[in-house]
């Protein structure tokens, strides 16, 4: 990771955790930070775990990513820091965001926890461009656990070990034997003995935990949660933030990293076959999709979002067709959690409208996804028209 990025990289036993030590050391608690209301809620808990105002972005509805100059002057103001979300890999507008950020004196932290492999319109790989990112390996490199915290100052290596080495809780063989099976339960591997064993797994592991997209707000007992401010820390916060992955603050055993280890030495292979999908998949359905290309190459997108009219009827039939869909982040944020926990997007509709249209396929299933789409009756979507165009960005 460090020779992929060019700055020094931290493992972690999760990207959450990576954000929350970032947080904790670029974001002094009592602050407002600007972020993406189309996001994991997972994300939105650590922010609040470490005592910030979330400040929901206005979207750009064709590829979700921040529309910087939909940002009110006013917005900036009150700002303490930025997330990027770089959502299913379409990188967002770091660039520029670092070059407001400079302006206004506050920190950019990416989440790229989509975007590994993903690069800017300048050509500098996502999570290159803040002051910190943070990467998982649940993602493209489907390890299941960790991540990195990556930073651009390699003298704050020992401080930010050190904060994470505070935040760890010790391995224990019953996650170890867990993770073993996760993969197993994963596959939905059925008439064998292990069956029960890897729902277990699954359970304790926290990846059976939503019923819908959004997990429960459990607005009373957030705001308890919430009470001793500044900034209340992740055990208060635990059972929002664990979810999908209990074990997000465990010391990684022996196998967890033997098992990484072979996983991100095959990252490469496993970049180029997101990016041969992606664009496999933005030729299956016409335009207009998110854009999906910066500097000129198709990115290697986690997921590649394309723009449908009736999302849940595409999702209901890719299921019949044994291919589940994932990732998504509908209602927005804002409208979720409401004003007492995040301030609204001053303009949430382009969100909205992404988040309700965005059918977000695997792209290494691009040669199974494309028939199917073809075969049903799947009409793309144009997204609204944006006042704010981002001409000279990204090509328009
Ligand atoms: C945008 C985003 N950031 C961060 C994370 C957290 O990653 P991890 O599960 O490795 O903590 C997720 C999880 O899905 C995510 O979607």
């Amino acid at each position: 990771m460090r020779r992929r990025l060019g700055r020094e990289c931290l493992y972690t036993p999760s990207c959450r955790l990576g954000l929350y030590v970032a947080l904790r050391h670029w974001c002094p608690p009592g602050g407002r930070i600007l972020m993406s209301p189309v996001n994991d809620d997972v994300i939105f808990f650590v922010v609040l775990a470490a005592g910030l105002r979330p400040v929901q972005a206005p979207l750009d509805p064709r590829d979700g990513t921040i529309d910087l100059a939909a940002v009110p002057e006013a917005t900036w103001r009150g700002l303490s820091a930025v997330l990027t979300t770089n959502l299913y890999g379409n990188p967002d507008p770091a660039p520029a965001l670092r070059a407001r950020c400079d302006a206004s004196g506050i920190p950019l932290i990416e989440d790229a926890a989509h975007a590994i492999g993903s690069v800017h319109t300048d050509g500098r790989p996502v999570g290159a461009v803040g002051d910190a990112s943070v990467f998982s390996l649940s993602k493209h490199a489907g390890a299941g656990t960790g991540g990195f915290l990556s930073f651009a100052d390699p003298a704050l290596r020992p401080r930010l070990e050190s904060s994470r080495d505070e935040l760890l809780r010790p391995s224990r063989f019953a996650s170890e034997a867990l993770y073993a099976l996760r993969p197993y339960a994963e596959a939905g591997v059925r008439g064998l003995r292990l069956v029960r064993a890897a729902r277990t797994a699954l359970r304790v592991l926290g990846a059976e935990e939503r019923a819908e997209i959004r997990m429960p707000l459990r607005a009373a007992a957030l705001a308890r949660a919430l009470e001793p401010a500044p900034a209340p820390g992740l055990d208060r916060l635990d059972p929002w933030v664990r979810v999908d992955m209990h074990p997000y603050r465990i010391a990684p055993g022996a196998l967890r990293l033997r098992r990484t280890t072979r996983l991100l030495e095959r990252l490469d292979d496993r970049l180029a076959r997101h990016a041969a999908g992606t664009a496999a998949l933005l030729g299956a359905l016409p335009a207009p999709l998110s854009p999906g290309k910066s500097a000129g190459r198709p990115q290697p997108l986690f997921r590649v979002p394309l723009l449908v009219a009736d999302r849940d009827a595409a999702i209901a039939a890719l299921a019949r067709r044994r291919i589940t869909v994932g990732y998504l982040y509908d209602p927005p944020l804002d409208a979720y959690a409401g004003e007492e926990f995040t301030d609204p997007s001053p303009e949430p509709g382009p969100a909205a409208w992404f988040a309700r249209h965005a059918l977000p396929v695997d792209p290494c299933r691009a040669a199974e996804i494309a028939p199917a789409l073809a075969a049903l009756p799947v009409t793309p979507v144009r997204p609204p028209h944006r006042a704010t165009a981002r001409e000279g960005r990204d090509g328009g």
